[in-house]
């Protein structure tokens, strides 16, 4: 790690550095640097990070895995990245067990303990890049589960007081790749734990065609164990997403768009191919990928960043080129928003978190 300790406190561990490159903490690898930077590995050292950026006026900014961020320029204030480690089962059942674990735990590995343990429920989210603790920020999902179907609480220090705060399952007001931490909440805490609770017997949910189909051509049966399930995602997403240590990523760039069935009608009028699914609440959920593809921008390359050439709701950008930027990125996530707009009437949205604009 680059910069200059300027600050440790006596009898800890904290220390604080000066101007460091962010490349490395973020899996888009985008050149940035931070003002000031530390590491948390506990709850205390949260809570310094928390008085020395309200003792100096800055802003304090938190970094997990760094897979969901777009860093578009350099981070005034204090940036910490999360390391708090730990699990701790908390209660357990004949059917289940509730577990806490530390917000800095990298979540595919906490996935696959949680199978060897004998726990299940998480297998459909393996390979999700990133920590426990930004989970639930974007309640992460994928092949037809959500962390909220097993979220029970979250642990977080306030920013504003340093007080630690509980956050159930209502608290956090969950909805599709979104919750509290992303509206009301946003910038207020410090996440340090999350609480899952998982089962003890299997209970397989195989809704996700493209799961459904990839178990039948393994061979696998109409019962297949929860680690044959985590194998056949991990098999999908590394054939179908690029790995960010290979190609720099955010995983999906754009939310698939919810829209009112009757535009959906229209549209697939107009294209009888339109990728769409409709929601239980009567709207319309679009694959942005399959729009995005349509338009033509599936495998531009553009001055060190682009759209992957297969997955198309995936921007990547080149490890250490010049022109790989935060700005560049959004500069180019930008153009194809327009150009869906004007091909399509759809507006996409941007799915990970913008820091440092
Ligand atoms: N498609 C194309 N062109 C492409 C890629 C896909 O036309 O280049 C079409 C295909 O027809 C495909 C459809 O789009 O059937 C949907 O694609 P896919 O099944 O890959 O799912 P997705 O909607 O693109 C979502 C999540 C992923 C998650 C997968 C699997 C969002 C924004 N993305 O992708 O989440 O892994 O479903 O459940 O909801 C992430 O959030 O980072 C992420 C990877």
């Amino acid at each position: 790690m680059r910069g200059t300790q300027i600050f440790c406190r006596a009898g800890s561990l904290l220390n604080i550095l000066r101007d460091v490159d962010l490349s490395t903490y973020n899996t888009l690898a985008l050149a940035a640097r931070a003002d000031y930077f530390c590491e948390l590995n506990n709850a205390a050292d949260a809570l310094q990070a928390i008085e020395f950026s309200r003792a100096k006026g800055l802003s304090l900014t938190l970094l997990g895995g760094g897979s969901n961020v777009v860093i578009a320029g350099p981070l005034a204030g204090l940036t910490a990245h999360m390391g708090i480690k730990g699990r701790e089962k908390i209660t357990e059942s004949d059917d289940s067990v509730e577990v806490k674990f530390g917000a800095g735990e990298n979540w595919h590995d906490t996935v696959n303990y949680c199978l060897d343990q004998g726990w299940y429920g998480l297998e459909n989210l393996s390979l999700i890049p990133g920590t426990v603790g930004a989970a639930p920020i974007q309640n992460i999902g994928a092949y037809g589960v959500e962390l909220e179907a097993y979220f029970v609480a979250l642990e977080a220090l306030a920013l504003d007081s340093g007080e630690l705060v509980r956050f159930n399952h209502a608290d956090c007001e969950f909805g599709y790749r979104d919750s509290i931490f992303k509206g009301a909440a946003k910038d207020r805490y410090v996440i340090t734990s999350v609480t899952l609770r998982l089962a003890k017997k299997p209970a397989p949910i195989l809704t996700y065609p493209a799961l459904q189909k990839a178990l039948q051509a393994e061979g696998i049966g109409a019962v297949p164990t929860p680690r044959q399930i985590a194998d056949t995602v991990c098999r999908i997403r590394r054939e179908k997403l690029p790995d960010p240590s290979t190609i720099p990523n955010a995983g999906s760039f754009f939310k698939n768009p919810l829209i009112a069935a009757a535009q959906a009608e229209q549209l697939r009028q107009q294209f009888p191919d339109l990728v769409a699914y409709p929601q239980p609440d009567g709207k319309v959920k679009l694959a942005a990928a399959w729009l995005i593809d349509q338009a033509g921008w599936k495998g531009v390359q553009r001055d060190g960043v682009g759209v992957h050439q297969h997955q198309a709701l995936v921007l990547v950008s080149e490890r250490q080129h010049v022109g790989a930027t935060g700005c560049a990125l959004l500069a180019l996530a930008s153009d194809i928003q327009a150009d869906i707009t004007k091909q399509f009437g759809i507006d996409l949205e941007i799915e990970p978190v913008l820091l440092g604009r």
